[in-house]
């Protein structure tokens, strides 16, 4: 069984893991029109990693016995501006996420649900990669700054990203 303030947690969080992955889809079709078919693959990638994410907690809250509620999904913003700004925009974002997770895991811990801090930990983790990650690439294309064959480079490294499924 699940309790009642940590089901309807729980079920925010699908809903914001469901949001997170139409904004990054969002920033891959700005990238398709932009030019960038390397942005554009990974932030794909991470669309599908985020929709991964909902459904981890989905079958969480199933086979703790609890009701998932499928919400309405807000419209992501459609028009973004240059690749630093874009990576910029997903690491805001990232933060926003740790920062639920953190309060997820606070509400968690005051409710001694021992199950869903456990699952929780695999999220605190992923939120240390998700930052480091979209910090690295925002470094990286500060550092590029009007270098084109600099931006290029990248832009080739990251459309090398695989989805977990294709390893
Ligand atoms: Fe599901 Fe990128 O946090």
């Amino acid at each position: 069984m699940i309790g009642d303030r940590i089901e309807a947690a729980l079920n925010e969080q699908i809903t914001h893991e469901f949001f997170a992955s139409q904004y990054y889809l969002s920033m891959s079709a700005h990238f398709e029109r932009a030019g960038f078919p390397g942005f554009a693959r990974w932030m794909r990638v991470q669309s599908d990693e985020e929709r991964e994410h909902a459904l981890r907690i989905f079958d969480f809250v199933n086979d703790r016995e609890g009701r998932v509620t499928v919400d309405r999904i807000d419209a992501p913003p459609s028009e973004f501006g240059s690749p630093l700004e874009v990576f910029q925009a997903a690491l805001a974002h990232e933060r926003k996420v740790t920062a639920l997770i953190g309060d997820l895991y606070r509400l968690a811990a005051e409710e001694a649900d021992y199950p869903t801090q456990v699952m929780l930990q695999w999220f605190v983790n992923e939120q240390v990669q998700e930052e480091k990650i979209a910090s690295d690439i925002v470094d990286r294309l500060r550092l590029a700054g009007e270098n084109k064959s600099a931006l290029l480079l990248l832009e080739t490294e990251l459309g090398q990203r695989q989805g977990e499924d294709a390893g």
